[in-house]
């Protein structure tokens, strides 16, 4: 096959809430928080890390960016052995809002450009599944919107649903990391069929209500029995949050991902935005939990691409200017 190659890509890849309660590992939902990702073939390898969120993070060629780009190039049988890239990410990591599938799926776009999309998203989808294993973020991120999903171990599948406009999202990110590792640690190892057809049950109901925008609904699909309750150990004032958030205004509530971020869902037009926001952070305070809100959307597209030209900023003079949409 012959593809062309460009010199010089911009990636803007959205953040990503996992699971939505019932959907452990299956249901996944776009957010418009987004990292940014600069990539280009070079002759020497630099890789520039901007912004407060990249703490720890390798610069050298054991970067997560770096490795995921080679893969991309040895799937495709080309060699690139040197790059230049530069990274800005308003995605707080270990938070439970997807910043390493964010990393992967830009890694994964970004270098698939640069050799003219040689691979599919389908092709994309599948080696991102493999290395994250839970394709609920990793589809979010590349696709936008809400996207079902599975990962057999073999292969992924997925299905985007066109989120309903009048949805928003409230997040309350507490000041602490949580590894998945640690969170997946805590959960069973197995469970009862009781617990699995009631989040076979409910997380059907929740796709369901998200496809067709019946948004009363949430707050009876969005209860889960798998992994939330073990998590809620982990995180204080969780297992208030999960009882009491629709009582303030939420459509709906869960855990983000493996955690320790909290999500609710909430109606565009809802006149208890404020006194939820409050509920949240309150909640959490009472337990000695610092935590920052953020107002959301769903964001509706997934990863994109720039082709930079010669005269176009760098990433860096963007974010200084603040000027990266
Ligand atoms: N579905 C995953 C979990 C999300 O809840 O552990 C983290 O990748």
């Amino acid at each position: 096959m012959s593809y062309q190659s460009v010199q010089k890509v911009r990636v803007k890849v959205p953040a990503s809430t996992a699971n939505l309660g019932p959907g452990f590992d299956s249901l996944g939902m776009a957010l418009n928080l987004y990292a940014w990702i600069d990539m280009a073939i070079s002759d020497q390898t630099t890789i520039q890390l901007l912004g407060d969120q990249m703490n720890g993070i390798p610069t050298d060629k054991t970067n997560l960016i770096y490795k995921v780009a080679q893969m991309v190039f040895q799937e495709a049988g080309v060699v690139y052995p040197e790059l230049e890239i530069a990274m800005y990410s308003d995605i707080p990591l270990t938070r439970g809002l997807g910043s390493s599938a964010s990393a992967i799926i830009g890694a994964l776009a970004g270098a698939n450009a640069l050799i003219g999309n040689k691979l599919t998203s389908y092709e994309l989808f599948q080696i991102a599944s493999r290395l994250e294993k839970h394709p609920d973020n990793v589809g979010a991120s590349l696709y936008g919107g809400i996207v079902v999903a599975f990962w057999d171990g073999e292969r992924a599948e997925s299905i985007r649903i066109e989120p309903d406009v009048n949805l928003e999202v409230l997040v309350a990110i507490p000041a602490f990391q949580l590894s998945t590792e640690k969170a997946r640690a805590v959960m069973p190892k197995q469970v009862s069929m009781k617990d699995a057809v009631y989040n076979l049950s409910h997380s059907s109901l929740l796709v369901a209500a998200l496809s067709t925008g019946n948004l009363g609904m949430i707050r009876h699909a969005m209860k889960d029995a798998l992994h939330q309750p073990y998590r809620a150990e982990l995180i204080p004032g969780m297992k208030t949050l999960l009882e009491q958030a629709e009582d303030h205004g939420a459509l709906g509530v869960a855990l983000s991902g493996a955690g320790p971020t909290m999500l609710a869902l909430v109606d565009a037009r809802s006149g208890q935005k404020d006194e939820l926001e409050a509920f949240l952070k309150g909640t959490l305070a009472k337990e000695g939990i610092e935590a920052e809100t953020l107002w959301l959307k769903p964001s509706q597209e997934g990863v994109t691409i720039t082709l930079l030209q010669e005269n176009d900023g760098d990433l860096q003079s963007r974010v200084e200017g603040g000027v990266l949409v």
